[in-house]
């Protein structure tokens, strides 16, 4: 078994730790956190691993994982290559959505092969991300050699690995922000704007759950186009144009997001069919900015 050591041992350096452990993918070696106290509590967690107090004081490994926040990843990386510990071949990963294998150069310029994988998964409670990782899509890239270790470790803990662009990591990453991120940030404008019409924030919030889970729940089932329903949907030019001017005068920058997102909603239901051609062109030069 491949020996595995982890610089930033938290909440994702843990979950990994725990399942490769349990599951005899890798003997988990040294554990560097910033104290020792936590790397002593993360060797706990997953149930084996020695904390170190210091780049120093690490022995050598095939496989290091550098699971820091990911501001510390690149400075991690070239404390671990000036170490001297690195051996040709040694793969270096991060789990980081947003940054490029690219940021472990140094490790690569000290002859280790250098990854990431991307968990889509949100590892706010080991203890829990340990029984519910199994489903997970991992997106991947970086050295072949690299890929070719990580993968199936991986799968072997229930990861579904998917290859992304280097290139395009930072948009790969911005479609989750898009999705769970803003689509938080689209429910507060929701029960902001029922406020606004007189209800208060609880009642908002219960009047939206059954819609907006329904909604999810067809978007999964049938696809965008599909679930696709409301004025847009059905070409109503004149209602679309009262609530435009209406958030408009309230809000306008909520009158610029309905703008926008009804262009997308536009788009769906171009491809819907529903609502004919004629209504379809009006509404477009309804929610064209000026
Ligand atoms: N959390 C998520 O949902 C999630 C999902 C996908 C990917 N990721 C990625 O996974 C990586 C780790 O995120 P996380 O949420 O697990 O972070 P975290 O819970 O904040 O844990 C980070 C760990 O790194 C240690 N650390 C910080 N600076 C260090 C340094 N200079 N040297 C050594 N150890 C250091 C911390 O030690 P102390 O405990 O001593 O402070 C802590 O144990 C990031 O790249 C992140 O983008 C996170």
């Amino acid at each position: 078994m491949r020996k595995l050591c982890i610089i930033g041992c938290g909440n994702v350096g843990k979950t990994l730790g725990r399942l490769w452990s349990q599951e005899k993918v890798f003997t988990i070696g040294d554990i560097l956190n910033r104290s020792e106290e936590s790397g002593s509590s993360a060797a706990r967690f997953i149930g084996a691993g020695r904390p170190v107090a210091g780049i120093a004081e690490m022995s050598p490994a095939e496989v290091f994982l550098i699971a820091t926040p990911d501001d510390q990843i690149g400075e991690s990386c070239r404390a671990l290559a000036a170490s001297g510990l690195l051996r040709s071949g040694n793969v270096v990963f991060h789990c980081s959505g947003a940054l490029p294998s690219a940021d472990l150069v140094s490790a690569k310029e000290a002859g280790a092969c250098i990854g990431s994988v991307h968990p889509v998964k949100s590892f706010a409670n080991p203890a829990e991300s340990v029984k519910t990782f199994g489903g997970t899509f991992c997106g991947m890239e970086g050295d072949d050699q690299a890929l070719e270790i990580l993968r199936p470790a991986f799968e072997a803990v229930g990861g579904k690995t998917m290859a992304i662009d280097p290139q395009f990591k930072t948009i790969y990453h911005t479609a989750a922000v898009m999705v769970c991120n803003y689509l938080t940030s689209l429910i507060e404008i929701g029960a902001q704007t029922y406020l606004k019409a007189g209800l208060d924030r609880e009642t908002a919030m219960q009047v939206m759950e059954p819609i907006v889970r329904g909604t999810v729940e067809n978007i999964f089932n049938s696809g965008t186009v599909r679930a696709l329903t409301g004025p847009i949907a059905r070409g109503d030019h004149s209602m679309v144009a009262k609530q435009l001017s209406a958030i408009s005068d309230w809000n306008p920058r909520f009158g610029n997001l309905y703008r926008d997102l009804g262009a997308t909603a536009l788009e769906l239901s171009r491809l819907q069919g529903t609502a004919s051609s004629d209504s379809l062109a009006a509404l477009a030069e309804l929610l064209e900015r000026d």
